[in-house]
């Protein structure tokens, strides 16, 4: 298979017109009839959903099901690219394009952009907000951190959604694209708490668990972002009993090979791509 280049960029004119034009009718509506509220809750479910969605493409093998970034092969749908689908599958039969897994990778991708143009409606009424509450420096409802985080982090998220497709799914790049979804629910929940004013009001003794709060956070982070580090590389069965690793607890490691980055992604015993 060809390693297209990092910063290729292919799709129709026609197709990019349609898409682009659905995406800017949305932003529309979400940035000017739906309440920030609303608007916050919305965007955190659909994100909840998305990572969900993300998580069911690479576990049915299909992130590769559509080789390019945006279009597949350069087009708006799996089946405008049947032709080329097709093709793809009749020369490796058992390689990583058929048209339910193109779907499948598309389908996240179209859920993945609205949730971006939710998040830039969320960004949109904030700063329209701090401009018409311009009197109060101490209003919540002039706070644009948070809206202004999210839009980063989505779009840092979308990069590296396209770098998972045209780096062939390099674990490092999967793992950060893992950790950019946990990163854009806690964000979200973070901001629709505030929206609700569910942070509000604390009794004054929940202070004291801050530092053990933050400890938490920090260890499940790194939790989940080893757990990645495990599915990436598929070495989930490099141990095949518990608590022990085959018979012994302390097994023979290899620590450098383990946590070398910048690794491509290994091979099966056949020679090809795990
Ligand atoms: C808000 C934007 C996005 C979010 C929150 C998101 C979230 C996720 C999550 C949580 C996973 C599962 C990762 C894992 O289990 O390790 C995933 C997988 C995937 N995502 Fe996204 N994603 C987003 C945007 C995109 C975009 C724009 C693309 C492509 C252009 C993309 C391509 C992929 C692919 C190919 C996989 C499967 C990786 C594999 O098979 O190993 N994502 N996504």
């Amino acid at each position: 298979m060809n390693n297209p280049a990092v910063w290729q960029f292919s799709l129709g004119a026609v197709h990019a017109a349609m898409w682009g034009g659905s995406l800017l009718v949305a932003l529309v509506f979400f940035s000017r009839f739906v309440t920030l509220r609303a608007l916050s809750v919305a965007t955190l479910a659909a994100t909840l959903a998305l990572v969900m969605l993300g998580a069911y493409v690479r576990l049915t093998n299909a992130g590769l099901g559509c080789p390019d970034w945006p279009g597949c092969y350069g087009k708006l749908s799996p089946t405008h690219a049947a032709e080329q689908i097709e093709a793809a599958q009749t020369a490796s039969p058992n390689g990583p394009v058929s048209l339910p897994k193109a779907w499948r990778e598309m389908i996240h991708r179209y859920f993945a952009s609205f949730v971006g143009v939710m998040i830039l409606a969320i960004a949109i009424q904030a700063l329209t907000n701090r401009r018409e509450r311009s009197g109060n420096s101490d209003d919540p409802g002039r706070a644009i951190g948070l809206p202004l985080a999210l839009v980063l982090v989505v779009v840092l998220q979308g990069l590296f959604g396209k770098w998972t497709v045209t780096l062939l799914l390099k674990p490092v790049i999967v793992t950060l694209h893992l950790l950019g979804g946990m990163a854009l629910v806690a964000l979200l929940a973070w901001f629709s708490a505030r929206h609700l004013q569910l942070t509000g009001g604390q009794p004054s003794g929940l202070r004291g668990i801050r530092p053990i709060a933050a400890i938490g956070l920090i260890t499940l982070a790194a939790q989940i972002a080893l757990g990645g580090w495990v599915s990436t590389n598929y070495a989930a069965l490099a141990c095949v009993d518990f608590p022990t690793c085959h018979g012994a607890w302390k097994p023979a490691t290899d620590f450098a090979h383990g946590f070398h980055f910048f690794r491509e992604l290994g091979m099966t015993a056949e020679g090809e791509l795990l």
